[in-house]
């Protein structure tokens, strides 16, 4: 999508422009997504006993599995408009364009998916949500929660319509980039033939990294550590008791970083804009990666030990009466000059999200070195139980 002969943005003004193409990202990240997992290479080998196949992950569950799963190394994100019409007949497109998404979804992500593309490397692993925008919801009277809305202007922004927003949003998530391709046409034929025209799409990645590790974003930075335990999750995250309980937003912001401007920095320096260090991922004011940043920690001479303009002070759950968001980042690279983070954090209210944002937009630390390119608020629906369509909640 990008056009490499489309000069460096001026936003980022006085930062390098983003045109070294050899650029050493310290994440290592690379071709993750498309190497056979270990497995593959074990068997590659010729090594004596296959491991066994990795179960399919349900489509199926009172929550969408796009949510609930361990996050997958590729994503594929897909936005739809609803053409205009009566409120009527409108319904009844969005009615139908769920029913094909989610049979396709269902299908895609069985044990024995029919696609003859998706049979070959065991189980597709594919794990899928299916949100609202607000705008639809408001034009057809959807049952969505209260807060959820269309984000505000922030300082700094810098977003592309047409990469941006949309009626609906789907995350597709995989071990593999093929799995994402094939299952992304076969929705798009499947929502095109319901009624809905495809408005955008956007692939990110992750680093190969450890189970359990935090992975890596491309200022090589660990990116994902403070996310709230599965508790937390349930007291912020999931919606409150009665037809949203098991739905959330999805807040999406394509944020561009001038990956080349932050490598030339000092360590000290970049990790001073975090609040933790690059290498191990602690807080300034710890010893383990997972203490919490204590951001009331002083110095002798009285400065703050993590600096008052750190993005882990001004992110920090204690700046908003602990509420928590559930970060689940990707990674894209769309060429030279186009390559950053894809922001996706769960939240109850997208209100959260603009708290923080505000905070970051102006004094953030990394500010210069990052521009929101674009941006998407989604309602998360409830998952779809066998049988049964997802968004029935919908017209209650
Ligand atoms: C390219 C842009 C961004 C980069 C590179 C980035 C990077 C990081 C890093 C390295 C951390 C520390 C490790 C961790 O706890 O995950 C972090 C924490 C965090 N970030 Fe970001 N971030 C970005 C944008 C944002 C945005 C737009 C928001 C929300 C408006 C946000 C909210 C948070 C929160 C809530 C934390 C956890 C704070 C805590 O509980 O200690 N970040 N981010």
């Amino acid at each position: 999508m990008q056009n490499p002969a489309q000069p460096a943005a001026p936003g980022f003004g006085r930062r390098r422009a983003l045109l070294a193409a050899g650029v050493v990202l310290a994440a290592g990240i690379g071709a993750a997504a498309d190497e056979p997992a270990s497995g593959d290479r074990t068997a590659s080998r010729g090594a004596a006993a296959a491991p066994p196949p990795a179960p399919a992950i349900p489509f199926h569950g009172a929550r969408q599995a796009g949510v609930t799963a361990p996050q997958q190394p590729a994503t594929h994100l897909l936005s739809f408009d609803l053409p205009q019409t009566s409120a009527t007949t409108d319904r009844e497109t969005l009615r139908n364009v769920l029913g094909t998404l989610t049979r396709t979804l269902s299908t895609a992500a069985s044990a024995a998916p029919p696609d003859p593309r998706l049979q070959d490397g065991g189980t597709t692993r594919l794990t899928s949500l299916v949100g609202v925008g607000p705008a639809l919801a408001a034009r057809l009277g959807l049952n969505v929660p209260p807060g959820l809305a269309e984000l505000p202007p922030f300082s700094g922004d810098r977003l592309d319509p047409a990469r941006s927003d949309g009626d609906l949003l789907i995350q597709l998530c995989a071990v593999d980039r093929w799995t994402l391709a094939v299952v992304a046409e076969l929705l798009g034929t499947g929502a095109h033939a319901a009624g809905a025209v495809p408005r955008w799409t956007q692939s990110g990645f992750l680093p190969h990294t450890a189970p359990g590790a935090t992975p890596r974003n491309l200022f090589g930075f660990k990116d994902g550590t403070a996310n709230p335990d599965d508790a937390s999750v349930e007291q912020w995250v999931w919606g409150l008791p009665g037809p949203h309980r098991n739905g959330t937003v999805l807040v999406y912001r394509r944020i561009r970083m001038d990956v080349a401007g932050f490598a030339a920095l000092t360590e000290g320096q970049r990790d001073r804009v975090i609040g933790r260090r690059g290498g191990d991922g602690v807080p300034l004011t710890g010893t383990a990666e997972h203490d919490d940043p204590d951001i009331y920690a002083k110095n002798p001479d009285g400065s703050y030990v993590i600096p008052a303009t750190a993005h882990v002070r001004l992110s920090s759950p204690r700046l908003d009466g602990g509420a928590r968001m559930l970060r689940r980042g990707y990674s894209y690279d769309d060429g030279p000059t186009d390559r950053g983070l894809l922001f996706c954090a769960f939240m109850r209210d997208p209100a959260q999200f603009t708290r923080v944002q505000n905070r970051l937009a102006t004094r953030d630390a990394l500010a210069p070195f990052v521009e929101h390119r674009a941006s998407a608020v989604a309602y998360v629906l409830p998952g779809a139980v066998p049988g049964r369509t997802l968004g029935e909640q919908l017209w209650t």
